[in-house]
């Protein structure tokens, strides 16, 4: 295990197998020590298993990923060695949609203006034109990837009258097209792979419509950091609600300052039920793995 995980996990579902727990952090230094004697590794979307890692892991059989997103994971080099590469669909895809509907609110209705406001102590009573936010009720939600984190994402909309634009892998370059120019939010729920790192970059963010918001709850690299510090400068675009990172746990310094960016330090999957439940399908993985039993989230 790279890092403690929410209990009852290891405990319970390890029981009879010998568990190393790393500290947060420790990875570059801790793993060079387990993984040699390991035969099977949990780590979370913070740790990197590199080709440079598993050939440090002779006896290794599974990487059970704590996280359904696997881009921490050099899935070739497991494919190579015969490593067996697992995930955790389904148990955060609810968690992560309400945390970026909290984004898309929390944007759109100018929520850190308001508390700093109120902390400040300078709120002085109701004034009619003050922090005016934007209504969403008849405006468009373009959901980039339409996957299970999407389709939650996208059932909210219903509720608060928005009219959804989304596209799956596979989609004509027109579709993406149309999702940068009709979307008054558009939110990131595609996994990270070289087909989608980068893809909002400096021209895409400028085919967006003027005003429009984005959010990312998916992986930091999607977007191009700089170029989205940019476009949000120079008022292109309306504001931004961001969960992860280019470089996690870095963020660009052009993003800090600015009045009209929300920024959380990777919660979309952060509730208790779904870290419990992350933490069980991982452990539950690796122990099928080692017991001879085909794990049920493969994905390696
Ligand atoms: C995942 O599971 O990939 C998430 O990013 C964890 O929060």
């Amino acid at each position: 295990m790279s890092q403690p995980l929410p209990e009852p996990s290891t405990s319970e579902l390890l029981a009879g197998f010998e568990v190393v727990v790393g500290r947060p952090g420790a990875w570059e230094s801790e793993a060079p020590h387990h993984l040699p004697g390991s035969d099977a590794l949990v780590p979370t979307p913070r740790e990197r298993v590199t080709e440079a890692l598993l050939a440090l892991a002779p006896r290794l059989k599974v990487v059970a990923n704590c996280a359904v997103g696997t881009d921490n994971v050099d899935l070739d080099a497991c494919r190579r060695r015969g490593v067996v590469v697992t995930n955790t669909p389904g148990v955060l895809t609810e968690a992560t949609a309400d945390l970026t509907w909290l984004l898309i609110l929390a944007v759109t209705r100018r929520f850190r203006e308001g508390d700093a406001l109120i902390r400040s102590g300078s709120w002085d009573g109701w004034k009619p034109l003050e922090l005016l936010g934007t209504s969403l009720d008849g405006r468009t939600l373009g959901v980039y990837g339409m996957g299970r984190i999407g389709k939650a994402v996208a059932r909210r909309a219903e509720a608060f009258g928005m009219r959804v634009v989304g596209t799956v892998e596979g989609d004509p370059p027109e579709a993406f097209e149309r999702l940068l120019a009709e979307s008054d939010v558009l939110t990131i729920h595609a996994p990270l792979t070289p087909a989608t790192r980068g893809r909002f970059g400096a021209p895409e963010l400028a085919r967006m419509k003027e005003g429009a918001v984005l959010v990312n709850t998916a992986r930091g690299p999607v977007v191009d950091e700089p170029s989205l510090a940019s476009a949000l400068a120079s008022g292109h675009l309306g504001g931004a609600g961001l969960d992860v990172f280019e470089k996690e746990p870095a963020v660009h310094p052009g993003l800090l300052g600015l009045p009209n960016v929300v920024l959380l330090p990777h919660l979309g999957s952060a509730t208790t039920e779904s870290r419990l439940g992350m933490a069980r399908t991982a452990c539950e993985e690796a122990a099928r793995v080692l017991r001879g039993e085909e794990p049920r989230n493969r994905v390696a």
